[in-house]
């Protein structure tokens, strides 16, 4: 048997075949089936970026209008899982109640043994409707407010926002909102659908392969980052400059959330959407900070390192401008990401084989004999 020495974290290895995202990290594109990012963010929806994403290409105006009403249709929740939610801790943040409450949703799902294609793409339409309903409920419950029954006459943003807020959101809500599900949608093998797919492929079900790539996304290298940058920014409140506070961060040689990319070398044709939409949506709303001490930090991080911003810098200013609370923009991540982990998930299932690599051996020298244990020191 041969095996290779790959590169810490895995660093440009090519672990699958896929058909779903390309990417060229040199150039900075993105594309979905073989369709651009800049396209889709300008004219496509989340609807019909998930159909996209779960059928290949785009469909048409009876596909889509189908394809939206039965996401519409699977809002809905088993009130045991609502119940559970109630019952943890007011202080456990949305991520951990996300990840548990997704876990349990397979209790309740109907095709819960059935690994079969379509159900697993049944599954995906309850998964992507409940997630979203998850992180909405979970926020009115630990906020002491009644749970908001989901409008199933909303598109998915809409309907996320109506359940989180308990108002008919604005048009720019709902069109900011699904932007960002767009750009969030579909990654390639990222640490979270690269989780989903070794959990899939050991023909486990799709609530675990889910489950597991709602705990990768949670980390701080990962989609966690957007929160670490509003934390970033809020420390003008303790009356910090940001760029001052930033700087010092770097001469610590501490990680800056919101920049980096193992992939692109150039900007994230996200950030470019993002940034855009911040800037846009802080004018728009009369609040212009969080957009201008982004940009500054920015500037001063593109200049002094040469590192540019990627998808989770400015979706933490958006998310600020539409008053939206620090610990759900994670969890946000998640309302649009599922519909890539779902099509990585029947990717994989529809030709599978177990994801096994080995690990380079650095331990002791083998044989090393076996001391009793009056002998050891
Ligand atoms: C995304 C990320 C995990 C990629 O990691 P990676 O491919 O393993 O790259 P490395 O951590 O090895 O970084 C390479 C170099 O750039 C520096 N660097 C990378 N991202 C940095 C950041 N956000 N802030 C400061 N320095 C950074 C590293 O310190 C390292 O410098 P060195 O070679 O002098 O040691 C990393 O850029 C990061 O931690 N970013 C912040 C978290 C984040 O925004 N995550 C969301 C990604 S979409």
């Amino acid at each position: 048997m041969s095996t290779a020495v790959v590169g810490k974290g895995l660093e440009g290895i090519v672990a699958a075949n896929s058909g779903i995202c390309w990417i060229d990290g040199d150039l900075g594109v993105l594309s979905y089936r073989g369709i651009d990012i800049h396209e889709l963010a300008e004219h496509s929806t989340f609807e019909e970026t998930t159909y996209l994403l779960w059928n290949g290409l785009l469909p048409n105006e009876l596909e889509l209008r189908e394809f939206s009403a039965q996401l519409a249709l699977a809002r809905s929740l088993d009130q045991r899982i609502i119940d559970m939610i109630r019952s943890f801790p007011k202080d456990a943040t949305p991520m951990e109640v996300l990840r548990t409450a997704v876990s349990a949703l397979s209790f309740y799902d109907a095709d819960e043994k059935d690994n079969s294609h379509d159900a697993n793409v049944r599954k995906s339409y309850n998964l992507t409707a409940q997630i979203a309903m998850i992180v909405a409920i979970y926020d009115r419950i630990r906020k002491g407010l009644e749970v908001v029954p989901p409008d199933r006459s909303l598109t998915h943003a809409g309907n996320f926002l109506w359940m989180l807020n308990g108002v008919k959101p604005s048009e720019t809500a709902i069109k900011t909102m699904d932007l960002a599900l767009v750009l969030h949608a579909e990654h390639e093998l990222n640490a979270s659908t690269f989780a989903a797919r070794v959990i899939a492929a050991t023909l486990s079900d799709i609530h675990s392969a889910i489950t597991g790539a709602i705990g990768a996304l949670k980390g701080p290298l990962h989609g966690g980052a957007n929160e670490g940058v509003m934390r970033l920014l809020k420390i003008d409140k303790e009356g910090a400059d940001p760029v001052e506070y930033v700087k010092n961060m770097l001469a610590a040689k501490q990680k800056i959330s919101g920049f980096g990319h193992r992939v692109y070398k150039t900007e994230d044709p996200r950030a470019t959407h993002l940034r855009k939409m911040s800037e846009q949506l802080g004018n728009d709303s009369g609040i212009p900070k969080w957009y201008e001490m982004s940009r500054a930090i920015e500037l001063h991080i593109n200049a002094d390192k040469k590192l540019n911003a990627n998808v989770d810098f400015y979706s933490a200013s958006t998310y600020a401008t539409l008053g939206i609370d620090i610990d759900l923009y994670t969890p946000i991540f998640a309302v649009s990401r599922i519909s890539g982990w779902a099509a990585h998930v029947i990717e994989q299932l529809d030709d599978n084989r177990l994801i096994r690599p080995r690990a380079e051996y650095i331990g002791p020298a083998y044989p090393s004999p076996y001391i009793p244990m009056e002998k050891r020191p």
